[in-house]
């Protein structure tokens, strides 16, 4: 595991964390957000005055029940939606539309463009979005493609590969464009245990190298407690905030600590709805 453990306990804290005046600002600020599906019939209330801070490097991630919202939350991050209520900025902006500052990578293994070879899908956003000549492309999709292990695949067109290649071409795609903060929707869910375990480790090393900031979606506790840094733990539908978690990272596998901070996390989880939170 990338992180160092320590004996130090995590801090499991009551209510998100506000703005904190001795920290660097944040990265991401998703303040007081509420989101809704507006439909002919319905409207869907998905999250409900949801707030949170990212700060650079973090692997943040957003933990709780099929349907709490951690999806939309993540669209609404992306620029794909906008907030009812509430607001959502990155680097003191407001977001109003997707951009090449966030890059997501989804749970599907088709998020890639099948008649292109794994270095093309890598380069294709860097010509198009980044608008890099063809040398520079193709240098930064390789640099990338290296990291992910997946050097002997440059060639291989997407329905060659297994699902844990597809994956790894998607984060080396992601990455390639260096955005401001990476958006990863449950990316090993389909995976097979085996795989997936070697992803996340992948992904840690990844972290280690080169310390960029994730927003991590994923209901699995252990695969929370494994990846982050910092939990945001969300009530069942509508998703509102139930606790930060944060120090996740000095939880060990080898003294108990994980184990103890994922019963903790699972009480949290599923205890009554007590109402009231943010
Ligand atoms: N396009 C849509 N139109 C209407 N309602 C939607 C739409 N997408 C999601 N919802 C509803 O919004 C709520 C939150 O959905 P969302 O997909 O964000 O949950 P999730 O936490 O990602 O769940 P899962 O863990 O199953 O992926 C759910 O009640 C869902 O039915
Ligand atoms: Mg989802």
């Amino acid at each position: 595991m990338a992180a160092v453990a320590t004996a130090t306990r995590p801090a499991v804290a009551g209510t998100p964390a506000g703005p904190n005046p001795t920290a660097e600002p944040a990265l991401l600020d998703v303040a007081g957000v509420t989101l809704r599906y507006k439909t002919a019939a319905v409207v869907v209330t998905a999250t409900e005055r949801v707030s949170f801070e990212v700060r650079r490097s973090d692997r943040f991630v957003l933990l709780g029940p099929s349907g709490c919202g951690k999806s939309t939350l993540l669209k609404a991050v992306g620029g794909y939606m906008k907030p009812s209520e509430g607001r959502i900025t990155i680097k003191g902006r407001t977001v109003t539309e997707p951009g090449p500052d966030r890059m997501m990578v989804f749970q599907e293994f088709d998020q890639l463009l099948p008649w292109k070879t794994v270095l093309g899908n890598v380069m294709f956003p860097l010509l198009d979005a980044r608008r890099l000549s063809r040398r520079e492309a193709e240098e930064k999709a390789r640099h990338y493609l290296e990291k992910v292990n997946l050097t002997r695949a440059l060639d291989a067109y997407p329905h060659t590969l297994s699902g844990g290649m597809k994956q790894r071409v998607a984060i080396a795609r992601g990455m390639a464009m260096e955005p401001d903060i990476l958006l990863m929707d449950e990316p090993f869910a389909a995976l097979d245990a085996l795989t997936r375990r070697t992803c996340q480790d992948e992904l840690l090393q990844l972290w280690d190298e080169t310390r960029f900031t994730v927003l991590f979606v994923t209901h699995s506790i252990a695969e929370a407690i494994k990846i982050g840094n910092r939990i945001l733990l969300l009530s069942p539908h509508p998703g509102r905030v139930r606790a930060e978690v944060v120090g996740v990272d000095q939880a060990s596998p080898t003294d108990g600590s994980a184990g103890r901070l994922e019963r903790e996390i699972h009480d949290l989880l599923f205890a009554e709805d007590r109402g009231g939170h943010a």
